[in-house]
């Protein structure tokens, strides 16, 4: 077995690697989204550049895994992509892959989080062996262009607004409230918006109680709902729903979006009820593990060489 870095060379063997195994349940992955577009889309946007965050791992010729690293040290987070590993001693090669790819992790990062589908068992087994706890499980729902419905709705004093600077104190006090531990900032939301990214606004009397922040992915022909909340005095009103239509109304107003996803922590009631009512259906139920205190606690046998 050789594990090589992936290296901009290996680029497309990579891509075609993920795309073939993600499809099937027993192997999926959750970063790497569904099909090409999404998981070119997901490396595109990974902050460690998948060239020297990613590991291949091959036996003779033949490409039989692929694990890579990315992590942002604002948040001192790391996320595992894979390992998606086709090869009868599955372990073992997802073994040397994660402790190839560790290496690629920046210093003072302290958590680790894998994800996949619920029904991939490997992966299962090897967030065990690795002292990875199960941290959520969340399902992944969507909603075909066709299946919309957007209920009528409520006699309601609240505007949606798009997000303009002036909001950043309130909108940042309820997101940290809202998703304390997420993997944007408040101030990362608000750097990304542009032509395809957008935030919407829920005010009542001048003031937030709610917003939306979800994107138009042209070329994956999809829309993902990042974050969407309301103040918690003031649900139960019909803000979210507002808040929740104008961002699909949005979103497929761009005729190359055919669907639009998101991912919800499966024991959600509220916001399952919520999107259920737009027509969303669950697809796919996937489990999140995270170690934490990956820096002062594991692999004491492996140094991890300082970031170039
Ligand atoms: C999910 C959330 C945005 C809903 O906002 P909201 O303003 O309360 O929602 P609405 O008042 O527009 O309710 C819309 C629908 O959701 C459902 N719903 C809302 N609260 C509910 C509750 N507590 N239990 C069950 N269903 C509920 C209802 O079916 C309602 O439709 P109806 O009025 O026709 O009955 C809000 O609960 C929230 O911010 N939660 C915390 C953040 C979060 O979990 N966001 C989603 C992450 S993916």
């Amino acid at each position: 077995m050789k594990i090589i870095p992936c290296g901009i060379e290996h680029f497309e063997e990579l891509v075609d690697f993920v795309v073939r195994l993600n499809g099937h349940d027993s192997h999926h992955i959750g970063f790497f989204g569904e099909g090409e577009a999404d998981a070119r889309s997901s490396l595109a946007e990974c902050i460690i550049p998948p060239a020297e965050g990613f590991q291949l791992a091959y036996d003779g010729e033949r490409l039989v895994g692929v694990f890579g690293v990315d992590a942002d040290p604002e948040i001192s987070r790391a996320w595992l992509y894979g390992p998606l590993v086709e090869h009868a001693d599955w372990q073992t090669v997802a073994d040397e892959l994660y402790a190839a790819s560790e290496r690629a992790i920046p210093d003072g990062i302290n958590e680790q989080d894998l994800f996949c589908d619920v029904r991939n068992l490997n992966l299962a087994a090897f967030a065990e062996r690795h002292g990875f706890p199960v941290r959520s499980e969340n399902a992944v729902v969507s909603l075909e262009r066709a299946n919309y419905k957007k209920p009528s709705p409520h006699e309601t004093l609240f505007s949606i607004v798009d997000y303009s600077p002036d909001f950043f104190e309130q909108f940042e006090r309820c997101h940290t409230t809202l998703f304390p531990t997420t993997y944007f900032t408040a101030r990362q939301i608000v750097e990304k918006l542009n032509a395809t990214h957008r935030l919407f606004l829920g005010r009542e009397d001048g003031i937030m109680k709610g917003y939306h922040f979800c994107k138009a992915e042209i070329d994956a022909r999809s829309g993902y709902i990042d974050f969407i909340g309301v103040d918690e005095s003031m649900r139960g009103r019909g803000l979210g729903a507002i808040l929740l239509a104008a961002g699909i109304d949005w979103m497929l107003s761009f005729p190359e979006v055919d669907k639009i996803s998101l991912t919800v922590n499966a024991d959600n009631v509220p916001a399952l009820k919520l999107y259920n009512n737009f027509g969303f259906v669950t697809e796919r139920v996937m489990r999140g593990y995270r170690k934490k205190g990956i820096d002062v606690q594991s692999h004491p046998s492996l140094p991890l060489p300082p970031r170039p």
